[in-house]
């Protein structure tokens, strides 16, 4: 090859290079991670990009250097010269492409092995999933709608469903795991950044799937211990504050995903629109004939028994008599008749 000719080989080579990795770097493709495991399967994506981009840029600077160098001239129908490989070239490139894939198989199976280690000592925590919530449970039998963590401690979740199946995932996080009716996921997490994270539903599981949120809050130690004495605190029941009183409901409505289906201006952030509005109660148990609490409890506990005009039976689920107990229960279905317009 003329020296020209590798000169201009090279120039095509960083300029494809350049305009590929600018992509990619100026594009903010993924979140900023927010645990130790997120920034190891950051740095897998990023080492293997760089061998791709790096890969990219010589194939197409010897594609486009063939493409304007050997064209066929105008009229030339004849065969190109036979030409016998090249037993140099070849050993070259079987060996660079088996040494690149080589090291991302060995840097993945490090950092999936790191990954799935939560250290001494892990934090445990339950992950209940259900239509259409998240419920966090904490050493002791003490229940969150919100997953509270530690920075800097290893948290191991084991991922479960009440129902179908569903999958966890917080961006920032990185991980996704699903959580499966009889069966317990583990999901190893050290959170290394403070902050308020999205906690995601990820598999389709019915109406309410889009609005199957949560939040994943990472504390500081000591405002962790702060959250978690409160949390386990005698006299309060599990879901925060006394029986009965209205941060216990409020616990109870967000725990059981209500506000995810149902509107209901008593409770800040109920909005949804899957189910009939829990304002117009009064109204649907006239229509039903019922007195308002029975109404409201059987609509809880057997949700097919009266559907509101307009909406669809099976979309509920007809497992909260179970899962909810029985005094919470009671306890809502009063609030509701109470609170209701
Ligand atoms: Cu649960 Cu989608």
């Amino acid at each position: 090859m003329r020296r020209g000719g590798l000169i201009q080989l090279v120039l095509i080579g960083l300029v494809a290079g350049a305009i590929a990795t600018s992509i990619a770097i100026f594009v903010p493709w993924l979140p900023t991670p927010a645990s130790r495991e997120a920034g190891r399967i950051n740095f897998v994506y990023w080492f293997t990009i760089i061998i791709c981009l790096f890969i990219f840029s010589v194939v197409s600077a010897i594609l486009i250097y063939a493409m304007i160098n050997f064209r066929a001239k105008e009229g030339d129908f004849s065969d190109g010269p036979p030409v016998h490989g090249h037993t140099l070239i070849e050993i070259i490139w079987t060996i660079i492409p088996a040494v690149l894939v080589t090291a991302v198989a060995i840097v993945s199976a490090i950092v999936l092995a790191k990954d799935s280690h939560a250290g001494k000592n892990p934090l445990k925590i339950n992950v209940i999933a259900e239509q259409f919530a998240w419920n966090f449970e904490y050493p002791g039998h003490h229940f969150s709608p919100y997953l509270y963590l530690p920075v800097d401690r290893g948290v191991e979740l084991r991922i479960t469903s009440n129902d179908v199946i569903h999958s966890f995932w917080v961006p920032q996080f990185a991980q996704k795991q699903d959580a499966v009716p009889g069966q317990f996921n583990n999901l190893v997490i050290t959170p290394d950044r403070l902050g308020t994270y999205p906690v995601i539903c990820t598999e389709l599981c019915g109406l309410g799937h889009s609005v199957m949120r949560s939040k994943a809050v990472v504390l500081t130690a000591a405002k962790y211990q702060q959250w978690y004495a409160g949390l386990t605190k005698p006299a309060t029941s599990a879901a925060g504050g006394a029986p009965g009183s209205t941060a216990s409901i409020d616990a109870t409505f967000k725990m059981n995903g209500c506000g995810a289906c149902h509107a209901f201006k008593a409770i800040p952030g109920a909005t949804g629109k899957i189910g009939p509005s829990l304002d117009q109660l009064k109204e649907d148990a006239s229509k039903a004939g019922q007195p308002l609490d029975a109404f409201i409890e059987k609509s809880i506990t057997d949700p097919d028994a009266y559907i509101a005009p307009g909406y669809q039976p099976h979309v509920m689920p007809s497992n909260f008599g179970q899962a909810i107990p029985k005094d919470q229960l009671d306890a809502l279905v009063q609030y509701l008749a109470q609170h209701t317009n």
